[in-house]
């Protein structure tokens, strides 16, 4: 039994909502471990939790993701053991926290090579991208060279989505808020970057696909970007929606895909796709391969003390943040 400082809400609400609180943290259960955190990853779904948008049972530990060193290990359990580095994306939520004690499932070792920061930063995201290029594709499926539409690129989700789109051989167009991130979704490995701030994104997609439109958009956005998103696309197109950084998409009449189309929608989630440990371990070796063999660098842009949680949650809200950004839980 020790204590751990933990990031906490008992009600929903803005970043003032955010309270660090000492919780015991107790020995693993069957099936559960116990992981001392070195970083712990920031996420926009933890907005989306804090908010109330994703409701959960208050009093609520936030945070989905992290990495360190696993301290203890409950009957049943046989892929970890104490003292191995691990990292994970995971439900239920409280990895803004020195320690705790959680479901093994979801915790993978984290080769010789990722450091904890990097591990921290790159579960949820990277394990995303996993399921959305290699999983959520178009009736025809993607071909090298094929265009597809990936909104908010200069993101934690959207750097690492450049870089994997290219090393696939396709050409994805990223959207972002500024010049300056449009440059970094180019560096990163997009062909084309449009700044939906300033212009209108649906035209130039239209324009750089000589008027055919995607196969497929990635859209994390929602609200703001749903309408053009669906304009983009060719007949038989894919919308994947994963995301609601702008606020919700309202309800739609089906009619509108077959007008469009006959377009395709889905709204994934990785928690589907992670709800086993082999298919968790199976996208986690994907993405540690495409890490490993450098064609995915995984960006830290932020770092944060686990005291400034409250800041970076004000930063990633006012889309101040470009890459990934951790919080340091720290020892004491
Ligand atoms: N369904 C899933 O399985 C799943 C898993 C992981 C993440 N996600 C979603 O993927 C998205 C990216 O996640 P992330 O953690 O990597 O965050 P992020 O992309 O680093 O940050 C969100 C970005 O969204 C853009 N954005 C557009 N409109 C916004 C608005 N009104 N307010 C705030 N931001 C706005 C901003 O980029 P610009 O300034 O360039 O517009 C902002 O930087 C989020 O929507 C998240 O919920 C979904």
């Amino acid at each position: 039994m020790s204590m751990a400082k933990t990031v906490r809400i008992t009600q929903f609400g803005g970043p003032e909502v955010l309270q660090i609180v000492d919780l015991l943290v107790g020995e693993p259960g069957p099936g559960e471990i116990r992981i001392r955190h070195r970083a712990c990853g920031l996420n926009f779904i933890d907005v989306y939790q804090r908010t109330g948008l994703y409701p959960n049972p208050l009093p609520l530990a936030l945070g989905m993701e992290g990495a360190g060193i696993v301290e203890a290990v409950g009957e049943g359990v046989t892929h970890l053991k104490a003292g191995d580095r691990a990292a994970y994306a995971s439900s239920p939520p409280g990895a803004y926290s020195q320690a705790r004690v959680m479901p093994a499932r979801s915790v993978c070792r984290l080769p010789v090579g990722i450091d904890f920061e990097t591990g921290a930063a790159m579960m949820l995201k990277g394990l995303t991208v996993q399921y959305l290029l290699k999983k959520t594709l178009p009736v025809e499926g993607l071909q090298p060279g094929d265009h597809v539409l990936f909104h908010a690129a200069a993101g934690g989700v959207g750097l690492i989505a450049c870089q994997w789109a290219k090393a696939l051989g396709l050409q994805l167009i990223g959207t972002a808020g500024s010049d300056a991130k449009c440059r970094l979704a180019l560096e990163h490995g997009a062909v084309h970057a449009i700044n939906y701030a300033t212009e209108d994104f649906v035209a130039r997609v239209k324009d750089i696909t000589g008027g055919k439109g995607v196969k497929v958009v990635y859209d994390s956005v929602g609200k703001d970007t749903w309408e053009g998103s669906l304009n983009c696309l060719r007949p038989f197109g894919l919308m994947a929606s994963f995301g609601n950084a702008s606020g919700p998409v309202p309800p739609f009449a089906p009619a509108i895909l077959g007008a469009k189309g006959s377009l395709y929608v889905t709204r994934g989630t990785l928690f589907t796709h992670i709800a086993t440990r082999e298919s968790t371990q199976a996208m986690a070796d994907d993405l540690f391969a495409v890490v490993g063999s450098g064609k995915v660098k995984i960006r830290i842009d932020q770092r944060y003390p686990l005291a400034e949680v409250a800041q970076a949650h004000r930063d990633l809200e006012a889309r101040k943040t470009t890459g990934c950004s951790v919080l340091l839980p720290g020892d004491d």
